[in-house]
């Protein structure tokens, strides 16, 4: 599949694979849609593969390489980011291309060495900030982005045909079934599984994107060539923009996503009457979820898009339901903010949810709290259904007054 110059002997070329078979991104979250290994080859007067993948996909990998690049050797691979799903690739280079050379930061290369991969020093080559690769028609430019989301993270880009080569950074989850532009693709399943993969995956290091989008903010950028995920060539503007307001914690969209933890129904029913009153007020956004059922990489995903948040939870043993605590460790983990916060629950006779959501309320000082914490005993009564519309009521009044 040609990136550039269809017609010349200086073409780039993506040679990724696509992993249908995989469950859970590092052994914890749904893919539900696959993902995408994504590296390129650079044909020049030198050869230069940007990005391996992940070990177990080598076999799709190696026949691509070949059917590119045929008897020709290649000279180096260039390794923006160590992590298994990149650097599974480099053994088999190594023993493959006998004069191939590792190109990583000093970061990276000592990294690999944890992860077994050793690179003889004759065959590494260390590359520092706005270091140049020169491959004969094209120079390709290292800038480094640690943190986003490894210390020896960073991004390559070819200076010839503006292209930034952006590791994990723009990546997204999903297999490529057809397209591998934007520009071909059908968006909707794409749209939802980049917030999924960024908030989940980038979403804690929103400082490290910021600094690193004002680095590449004065570069020309023609095409973003991610490792996982579609290639963005058209749009490239308004998903740079996007990501600036996924890096700030800034929402996208009005609404409001209502998780909650019940054993008995009523925390349930208490959630049931948020979202009707705001659904009658004519907030269109409403999503509910149960925090038992639903994996929380979808419902962290989803957070991340909209304005308010609405958290209850029943008690346990004194403390907050289960399945509700990892996502509220989660979400003081990545430092949540700029969202409106209400809370609700119920107990029977210790009390324990409401009162680790108002710690969490505490702990997460970007957060405002909308109304004050309704915690009640058993089923709704009706006196507790009209203070649960008068929060509803508020939250509804703070998002209808930011249309503004
Ligand atoms: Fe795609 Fe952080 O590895």
């Amino acid at each position: 599949m040609l990136l550039m110059n269809q017609n010349s002997c200086f073409s780039i070329v993506w040679i990724g694979v696509n992993d249908r078979k995989i469950e859970k991104w590092e052994s914890h979250i749904p893919l539900d849609f696959g993902v995408t290994y994504n590296s390129y080859v650079i044909l020049d007067e030198k050869i230069c593969i940007i990005d391996g993948v992940e070990e177990g996909e080598n076999g799709d990998f190696f026949r691509k390489l070949e059917a590119t690049i045929g008897d020709r050797q290649v000279d180096y691979i260039i390794i923006n980011h160590v992590e298994p799903d990149h650097s599974g690739s480099i053994k088999s280079l190594l023993k493959m291309y006998p004069n191939i050379k590792v190109v990583g930061n000093a970061k990276s290369i000592s990294i690999l060495k944890l992860l077994d991969i050793d690179v003889p020093d004759d065959r590494a080559i260390v590359v520092k900030e706005k270091d140049i690769l020169d491959l004969g028609k094209h120079k390709l430019t290292f800038y480094l982005m640690p943190m986003v989301h490894w210390p020896e993270s960073m991004a390559t880009y070819d200076t010839t045909d503006k292209i930034l080569f952006s590791n994990d950074a723009f990546g997204s989850f999903g297999a490529l079934d057809g397209a591998i532009f934007n520009d071909e693709a059908n968006l909707n399943i794409f749209e939802n599984e980049m917030r999924r993969y960024y908030s989940n995956i980038v979403g804690k290091f929103g400082a490290p994107v910021n600094a690193v989008l004002k680095k590449l903010s004065s570069v020309e950028i023609s095409c973003i060539c991610p490792s996982h995920g579609l290639i963005w060539r058209k749009y490239i503007k308004e998903i740079i923009e996007r990501y600036q307001k996924w890096a700030n914690m800034e929402p996208t969209k009005e609404g409001v996503v209502i998780v909650y933890g019940s054993m008995y129904g009523h925390t349930a029913e208490m959630a049931e009457v948020l979202g009707r009153e705001l659904g009658n007020r004519g907030i269109k956004d409403v999503i509910i979820y149960d925090s038992s059922k639903t994996d929380h990489s979808y419902i962290f995903s989803t957070i991340w898009k909209y304005k308010a948040l609405i958290l209850g939870s029943c008690a346990h043993n004194n403390d907050i339901y289960p399945k509700m605590e990892p996502l509220l460790h989660k979400l003081e983990n990545y430092g949540l903010k700029n969202r409106y916060l209400g809370i609700f629950g119920n107990m029977m006779w210790s009390g324990g949810g409401v009162k680790r959501i108002k710690e969490f309320a505490d702990t997460l000082t970007g957060l405002e709290q909308v109304g004050e914490p309704i915690e009640i005993k058993g089923h709704v009564t009706p006196a507790e259904r009209d203070r649960l519309i008068e929060l509803a009521n508020l939250m509804a009044d703070k998002l209808i007054a930011d249309r503004k």
